[in-house]
């Protein structure tokens, strides 16, 4: 654009304009204000139609942003541009991408009242302890956000509806009692439903809602006056001791180090290793978040929560043989509220077919079958600089893996032995008491530097 003395004159900043939840009503005057001074409005459909009076031109965002993106930068250059979005732009919306693509100092954002605000203000309660997830253009992954959450909220879309979410959150066994599905907030036609997750799974409709979630709250107006930081900071997790009773209620839930109390979880015949065994294994696989883990031989379940933790949002894919100690894993991933584990009922290598490249495997039983295993994860299953961890209680076990991490398939090969004591009453006195000495062995896949890239 070349200005009065031909010089080349700057182009205008785009307004990125939260409209709310879609009605008048609720429109800031700070948005129609911006609204107004615009040239040319970019927008969803609802949004526009809201300025459809003030005749203005219009591009409507369709599925592909690269064009939309192209016309707002052309169209920049000489005309005042405002993008519209639904709620405010902070939540979930195009924000990024148009931050991303125009740069910061050419944006000037507007903020609006976001359907999460209208839904907890419909309900009475507040969002400061909620967990947001959404599966608008995302899908049901989007959801791997709120595992172990107490509340969380979801903002859904018509192809991926409440009921469906409420079917999916069932199959994971997420461990949320009850649901507030409220539908079209603002407009003609809202509607708000409150219920058990079994009553929405059967139901269709409502596409663009937003899902309140909450895992413990008996009644609905429970959920709409605890507040206070103790409801924010009080954990997912239920403390219960060996024989399964509660505990109390402990305050792990958001406790980041591994090794938790072994009596936090619910505990069969299937072993369990010890909690400081079990963090240092969990310290030798060397987690990040994001990662996918492979567990062969998952007993109870504990490495399985420990890990899902640590690596949320990655994903355990666990694969045990015993149906009661699987039941167990079961349990105690219900116990966590995990949501990113899944378990395969059977024995590996074979139980594990379709499972997505590993970046970790972790052996904690392997059957008699360490050499198919590790063939396995060295040969199929490891991504590139990928690393194996196995525990050994036998010599026996111990003097073969540590036989086959030598081969050329394995690089940096380390062991370390574990011994425990502890102290414990006899008589009068107090004793030290030694407990079964634990190796713990790891190596990387041959091949890859420590600098490979995803691990
Ligand atoms: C792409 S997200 C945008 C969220 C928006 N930035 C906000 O702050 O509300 C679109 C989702 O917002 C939710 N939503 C937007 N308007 C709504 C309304 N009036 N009633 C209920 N949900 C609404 C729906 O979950 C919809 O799928």
């Amino acid at each position: 654009m070349l200005d009065a003395k031909g010089l080349v004159a700057l182009a205008y900043p785009v307004s990125v304009v939260g409209v709310g939840p879609g009605s008048g009503e609720y429109l800031l005057p700070v948005a129609r204000a911006a609204v107004q001074a615009a040239d040319v409005l970019v927008g969803g459909q609802n949004a526009l139609a809201l300025f459809a009076s003030l005749g203005k031109e219009q591009l409507r965002i369709g599925s592909d942003l690269e064009v939309v993106l192209a016309y707002i930068e052309t169209a920049r250059q000489d005309r005042r541009v405002a993008v519209l979005l639904s709620g405010d732009p902070g939540l979930f919306s195009l924000l990024p991408r148009l931050r991303q693509h125009l740069g910061v100092d050419a944006i000037a954002v507007i903020p609006g009242i976001s359907s999460l605000q209208l839904a907890c203000a419909r309900l009475g309660i507040k969002w400061d302890d909620l967990t947001v997830a959404s599966v608008h253009g995302r899908g049901l992954d989007g959801l791997s956000a709120i595992a172990g959450a107490r509340r969380a909220a979801v903002l859904t879309e018509p192809k991926f509806p409440p009921g469906m979410v409420c079917r999916y959150l069932l199959e994971q066994r997420s461990g949320f009692q009850q649901a507030w599905v409220l539908a079209d907030l603002g407009l003609p036609g809202e509607k708000i439903s409150h219920g058990s997750l079994e009553a929405f799974a059967g139901q269709q409709g409502d596409g663009n809602s937003i899902l309140i979630l909450s895992r413990d709250e008996p009644d609905f107006g429970s959920l709409a006056s605890a507040d206070g930081p103790t409801a924010a900071a009080e954990p997912a997790v239920q403390p219960v001791s060996k024989s399964g009773e509660a505990v109390g209620t402990g305050w792990y839930g958001d406790v980041v180090t591994p090794g938790l109390p072994d009596k936090l979880f619910m505990q069969g015949e299937a072993a369990m290793s010890q909690e400081e065994v079990r963090a240092l294994t969990l310290c030798k696989a060397r987690l990040r978040r994001g990662l996918v883990v492979y567990e062969i031989g998952a007993g109870s379940g504990s490495w399985t929560v420990e890990t899902a933790r640590l690596i949320f949002p990655g994903t355990v894919w666990a694969v045990e043989k015993n149906p009661t100690a699987a039941a167990l894993v079961r349990a105690n991933l219900e116990r966590f509220g995990i949501t990113n584990a899944r378990l395969a009922e059977g024995a590996a290598p074979e139980a594990c077919s379709g499972w997505p490249p590993a970046d970790r495997v972790l052996i904690g039983g392997s059957g008699g079958k360490l050499r198919e295993i590790l063939d396995a994860a060295a040969g199929r299953w490891l991504r590139p600089g990928g690393l194996v961890v196995i525990t050994a209680v036998t010599p026996e076990t111990f003097s073969s893996a540590w036989r086959l991490l030598q081969e050329a398939t394995w690089s940096e090969p380390e062991t370390v032995l574990v011994n425990l004591a502890r102290v414990v009453p006899r008589g009068p006195a107090q004793v030290w008491s030694g407990e079964n000495p634990v190796f713990i062995l790891s190596a990387r896949l041959a091949g890859e530097s420590l600098a490979a890239g995803n691990c």
